[in-house]
C-alpha cells in the first residue's frame, strides 16, 4: 500500500508514506496463504532446494489499520501439518484464532483449510506471523503492521517519509537439517543474506533499501530468527526507537538495536549521510555461557542502504561502508538497549495495575534427561538436554488441542492445573561454581518426564511473574513469549532475584510493555499483566531449539463475569484432531 515488498525479488523499495489515508471506519483486511513447498534459491551454494513458505520468505506483509479486522484463508498444500500464529496479537474474545498446535488449535492437515479471524484493536505497529508447529517457522513467516487508524500521521512522532519492513531470518540450506541443528546456513536481511558471504553466486545476495537525502524512514524490523537475537546497525547512520513488540516508546537514541526471536523494533532513520551506499549488517548476540559446545555461526550479514542517486551505473562506486559489530558476548550492550527502553504513555492506555493478585516466581532454564538407554562398552548413556521452568519440562497433548478440552470441561488426559508457583527449592540459581559441587540445585538439574501443566488464573488478576534464570548446565538469555497480552516490563538484573532490593527498581510510571522478554543471561525480569482475556495462553521461549525441549507453560485464564468476557464456542471450520 505504501512500501512494497515484492517477495523474491532482490530489491525492496522504501516508498513515501501516504499521510493522507484517513480511514472512519473499520475495514476487513482479506488474505489467502497457500502453504506449499517450494523451489527456492539456496544461499552460498548453486542450486535450488525445497522449502515450506508462503509464496516466499519473508512471506506476504499483512497491512492492517487498528481496529481491522483480519481475515486470512490457509489453505495447507504442504505436506505437514500447519497452523499459524499471530505473534503479538491480543486475540481478545478471538482466542481460537491464537494458532500455536495443541494448545488453542488442532494442526491444518496437509490438503485441508482453515480461515483465521481476528481483530486487530488498541495496538499499533509491527508484528509479524509465523508458522507455529514443528519448525516450519524458519520459512512460513511474515510481517503483520498495524498503522494507526487515522492513517501515518497519526504516529505519535513526526511522520516519516517512508516506510521499510526489515525482517531478520535464519537460514538452512537443508530443510531437514533445522530440527537437528541449532546453526543455521545464514543469517539472512529480507530472505538475503549479503555480500559477505562466500559462495559461488555474487548477484542478487543483499536485500536493498533505496532513500533519499535528508528523509526519514520507518524501519520496522522484526526478528523471525528461529534460534539467535542480533545485533543491528547501519554504518553512519544512527536510530530513534519508536516502538516494540507494537506498544510505542519514548524516544530512545542509539547507534545499534538488539532485538531476541520473536520482538520487534520500529526505528526512525535519517538519511542524513553523505550520498553513498551504506551496509546494514546484523550479527548475532551470543548470551550463553559456558558457550555452545558446537560454536555459533559468527557472519555478519548486510543488505544496501543506498542513496537515490549515488550509485554510479555500471558499478565503479567505493565499497559500501561496514559498520563495527560489537563482539558476538557483547551483554553490556545488549543490557543497555534492552533496559533502555519505556513506554510512551498515552491518555486511554493501560498504566501498570498497583496491586498484585497472583505473585510467581518461575526458573527459565537448561536441565538434563538420562532417555531410556541400555549403556553399552562402546556407548555410554548421554544425558539430553531438556528445558524447564520450575523444574518441569512442557510438551504439547496429542489427542485434543488444549483450548477445546478447557471448552468441553475436559482436561483429563489432556492437561493438568499443577504448574507450581515457585521451584521446588531455592538455590543459587546463577553461581555455576555452586552447580559444578553440586549443592541445593543438583536436584533441579534432572527434572522429570515432560507434561502439560497449567496455570489457572481468575479473571481479572494481576499477575506479577520473576522469571529467573538458571546456570544449571549454562546461562543464556531467553526470549520469554507472552502469547494473549502485553506485559509490563518492571524490571531486569543479573544474579539471583531479590525481592527487597528487586522491588526498589520498579519502574511503575512508564514500563515498557512487550510480549515477548529476553530474560537477561544469568539474570531475571520481573513483569506484569492483568488476565482479563480468557482462554489458554502459551508462555515460552522462543528460541525454537528450546521450546521444543520443554521450555514452556500455559495460563488457563478463566471467564469473566459478562457474556463477552466467556470463551466463545470454536468456529465451525476449526480443525479437528
Ligand atoms: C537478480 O534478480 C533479478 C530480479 O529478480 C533477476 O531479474 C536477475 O536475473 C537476477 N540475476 C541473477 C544473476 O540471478
Ligand atoms: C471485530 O470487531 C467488530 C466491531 O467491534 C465486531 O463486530 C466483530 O465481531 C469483531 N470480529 C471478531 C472476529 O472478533
Ligand atoms: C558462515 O558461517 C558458517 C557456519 O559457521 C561457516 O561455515 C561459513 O564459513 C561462514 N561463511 C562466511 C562467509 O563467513
Ligand atoms: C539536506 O540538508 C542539508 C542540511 O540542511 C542541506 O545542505 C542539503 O542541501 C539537503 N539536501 C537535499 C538533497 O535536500
Ligand atoms: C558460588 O558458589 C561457590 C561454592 O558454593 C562459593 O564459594 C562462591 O562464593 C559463590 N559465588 C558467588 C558470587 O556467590
Ligand atoms: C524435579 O522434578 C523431578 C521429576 O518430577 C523430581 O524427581 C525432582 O525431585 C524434582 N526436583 C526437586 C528439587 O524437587
Ligand atoms: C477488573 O479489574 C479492574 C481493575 O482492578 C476493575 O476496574 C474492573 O471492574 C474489573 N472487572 C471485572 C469484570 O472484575
Ligand atoms: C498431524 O495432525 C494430526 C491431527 O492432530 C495427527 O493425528 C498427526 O499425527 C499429525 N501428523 C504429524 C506428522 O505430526
Amino acid at each position: 500500500m505504501h512500501f512494497r515488498i515484492m517477495p523474491g525479488s532482490w530489491l525492496i523499495l522504501v516508498l513515501a508514506v501516504s499521510s493522507a489515508a484517513v480511514l472512519a471506519h473499520a475495514a476487513t483486511v482479506e488474505h489467502t496463504f497457500n502453504v506449499a513447498t517450494l523451489c527456492w534459491p539456496r544461499i552460498s551454494q548453486p542450486g535450488d532446494v525445497s522449502i515450506t513458505a508462503v509464496d516466499g520468505v519473508p512471506g506476504p506483509v499483512i497491512e492492517a489499520y487498528e481496529g481491522d479486522t483480519v481475515v486470512v484463508h490457509v489453505i495447507n498444500d504442504s505436506p505437514h501439518n500447519v497452523t499459524i500464529h499471530w505473534h503479538g496479537v491480543i486475540q481478545r474474545g478471538t482466542p481460537w484464532a491464537d494458532g500455536p498446535e495443541m494448545v488453542t488449535q488442532c494442526p491444518i492437515r496437509p490438503g485441508t483449510r482453515y480461515t483465521y479471524r481476528f481483530n486487530v484493536s488498541g495496538q499499533e505497529g509491527t508484528l509479524w506471523w509465523h508458522a507455529h508447529a514443528s519448525f516450519l517457522r524458519a520459512t512460513v513467516h511474515g510481517a503483520l503492521i498495524i498503522r494507526p487508524r487515522a492513517g501515518a500521521g497519526a504516529y505519535p512522532f513526526p511522520t516519516p517519509d517512508g516506510e521499510a519492513v526489515v525482517l531478520l531470518g535464519e537460514w538452512w540450506n537443508d530443510e531437514n537439517a533445522i530440527s537437528s541443528n541449532v546453526i543455521a546456513d545464514a543469517y539472512t536481511i529480507n530472505g538475503k543474506p549479503g555480500d559477505l558471504y562466500a559462495g559461488e553466486t555474487t548477484a542478487n545476495r543483499s536485500a536493498k533499501f533505496e532513500v533519499t537525502r535528508n528523509s526519514t524512514y520507518l524501519l520496522r524490523i522484526i526478528n523471525a530468527a528461529l534460534n539467535t537475537a542480533f545485533f543491528f546497525k547501519v554504518a553512519g547512520h544512527t536510530f530513534t526507537v519508536v516502538a516494540a513488540d507494537a506498544s510505542y516508546t519514548t524516544s530512545y537514541e542509539t547507534d545499534v538495536i538488539v532485538i531476541a526471536p520473536g520482538q520487534t523494533v520500529d526505528a526512525l532513520m535519517a538519511a542524513d549521510a553523505s550520498p553513498g551506499c551504506y551496509y546494514m549488517a546484523i550479527s548475532s548476540y551470543q548470551s550463553a555461557f559456558p558457550p555452545p559446545p558446537g560454536g555459533f555461526n559468527g557472519n555478519v550479514t548486510t543488505s544496501l542502504v543506498e542513496y537515490a542517486g549515488a550509485a554510479a551505473p555500471g558499478g565503479g562506486q567505493q565499497a559500501p561502508a561496514l559498520p563495527d559489530t560489537p563482539e558476538p558476548t557483547d551483554t553490556d550492550t545488549a543490557n543497555r538497549f534492552y533496559t533502555g527502553l519505556t513506554a510512551l504513555v498515552r491518555p486511554g492506555m493501560p498504566r501498570v495495575p498497583l496491586t498484585v493478585d497472583t505473585r510467581m516466581f518461575v526458573t527459565v532454564g537448561l536441565g538434563l534427561r538420562y532417555p531410556p538407554c541400555e549403556p553399552t562398552q562402546t556407548t555410554p548413556c548421554q544425558p539430553i538436554p531438556v528445558a524447564t521452568m520450575n523444574n518441569q519440562s512442557f510438551v504439547l497433548p496429542s489427542a485434543m488441542s488444549m483450548l477445546d478440552a478447557r471448552y468441553r470441561n475436559t482436561p483429563d488426559g489432556v492437561y493438568t492445573r499443577d504448574f507450581p508457583d515457585r521451584p521446588p527449592v531455592e538455590f543459587d540459581y546463577t553461581n555455576r561454581t555452586e552447580m559444578v559441587v553440586g549443592g541445593s540445585a543438583a536436584a533441579l538439574l534432572f527434572p522429570g518426564m515432560p507434561a502439560t501443566k497449567v496455570r489457572k488464573l481468575e479473571y481479572n488478576a494481576t499477575v506479577e511473574m520473576v522469571l529467573q534464570n538458571t546456570a544449571l548446565v549454562g546461562r543464556e538469555s531467553h526470549p520469554m513469549h507472552l502469547h494473549g497480552f502485553d506485559f509490563f516490563v518492571l524490571a531486569q538484573g543479573f544474579g539471583n532475584y531479590d525481592d527487597a532490593t528487586g522491588s526498589q527498581q520498579f519502574n511503575l510510571r512508564n514500563p515498557q510493555e512487550r510480549n515477548t522478554i529476553a530474560v537477561p543471561t544469568g539474570g531475571w525480569a520481573v513483569i506484569r499483566f492483568v488476565a482479563d482475556n480468557p482462554g489458554m495462553w502459551f508462555m515460552h521461549c522462543h528460541i525454537d531449539s528450546h521450546l521444543s525441549i520443554g521450555l514452556g507453560m500455559v495460563f488457563e485464564v478463566e471467564d469473566g463475569p459478562t457474556p463477552d468476557t466467556k470463551l466463545p464456542p470454536p468456529p465451525a471450520d476449526l480443525p479437528q484432531c
